[in-house]
């Protein structure tokens, strides 16, 4: 396709989104690693997995699409039962999601009588059901010590459980669920990033390997990430984590220069303006929830939007 072509298609694409969502009455909320075109141009609500979660809590409108993955439109649902969830592409799933099912989590419990269990939200709704509270890497640290207690299970990401319990000092039963993106970073590839780049400041998310995190001049959610890069005024930034944050980023500070790895989250990337123009044309696929199940996996991610 000519550059041209590719320039017709997108306006086409982003003028047809901006109709059917007045006509539908739909917000679109965007996670940070959607595709600047999807970030900057068409989205309501832009936001880390808290801030989405948060969002989808508050809105008005009578459809939520979800630019990101299958977890995070579920978690819209949950807070939303009655409102209309899509999802542009069924197939966006999650490898932590994915590590671990609901007997699992039953097992886990049975091993570990009377240890509060905390799922990442990255986790299907049938292992939220099984779970005490849920935590978002924005709030994962808070979550933990809200509970007082020297010992959790903390489910399925092995990493983040790992980082948690090095800041915390409360001890983790984990599950081996690791980010297909962010568990190929190496200490070695940072170190040699720092030669390459005199003076890069380093940002790492903490679905990172602790080993990483160590070597990292902050660790957070990719909101956290965001704020980090607007108030220290780093002039080089290594962003440690999905590869579409630093292009969205660099639009908005084209005063910072962004070194860029790329590790692309192949699922995240199922998500297009042309998936989400049929989407909303089609109305599909539209994420549905047991309402039995819906009702104890809503109660561990209102606790966790209570703390
Ligand atoms: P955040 O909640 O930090 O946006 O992370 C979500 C995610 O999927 C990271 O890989
Ligand atoms: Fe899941 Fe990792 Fe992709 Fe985030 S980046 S959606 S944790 S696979």
């Amino acid at each position: 396709m000519t550059r041209d072509a590719w320039e017709a298609r997108f306006a086409d694409d982003i003028e047809a989104i901006l109709a059917l969502k007045k006509e539908r009455n739909a917000v679109i909320l965007a996670h940070n690693y959607q595709t600047p075109e999807i970030f900057h141009c068409i989205s309501d609500i832009r936001g880390d997995s808290l801030a989405l979660a948060r969002e989808a809590e508050s809105t008005d409108a009578a459809v939520i699409v979800m630019a990101g993955v299958h977890f995070m439109a579920e978690t819209a649902k949950l807070m939303n039962m009655d409102k209309t969830v899509l999802i542009p592409d069924d197939a966006a799933g999650c490898s932590l999601a994915e590590s671990i099912t609901a007997a699992d989590v039953r097992a886990l419990k049975a091993a570990h009588p009377g240890v509060p269990v905390v799922t990442y939200v990255n986790s299907s709704v049938a292992v939220k059901a099984e779970t005490d509270i849920c935590c978002t890497s924005g709030n994962a640290r808070r979550v933990v010590e809200s509970l007082g207690v020297p010992e959790v299970i903390m489910i399925p990401d092995e990493f983040l459980a790992q980082n948690i319990q090095n800041e915390t000092g409360i001890r983790m039963i984990t599950w081996p669920g690791h980010c297909e993106v962010h568990e190929r970073f190496t200490p070695g590839e940072i170190r040699q990033y720092r030669r390459l780049h005199p003076g890069v400041t380093v940002l790492a998310h903490p679905e990172c390997p602790p080993d990483v995190v160590a070597e990292a001049d902050y660790a957070g959610s990719t909101a956290g990430m965001i704020d980090y890069v607007g108030r220290s005024g780093a002039s080089k930034v290594l962003l440690v984590t999905e590869c579409s944050m630093s292009d969205n980023l660099a639009v908005m500070h084209p005063e910072v220069t962004f070194v860029r790895p790329c590790n692309l989250c192949p699922h995240m990337k199922r998500i297009t303006l042309a998936s989400i123009r049929k989407s909303l044309e089609t109305m599909g696929t539209e994420v549905t929830i047991p309402p039995e199940m819906a009702a104890r996996a809503r109660q561990a991610v209102a606790r966790m939007l209570a703390v």
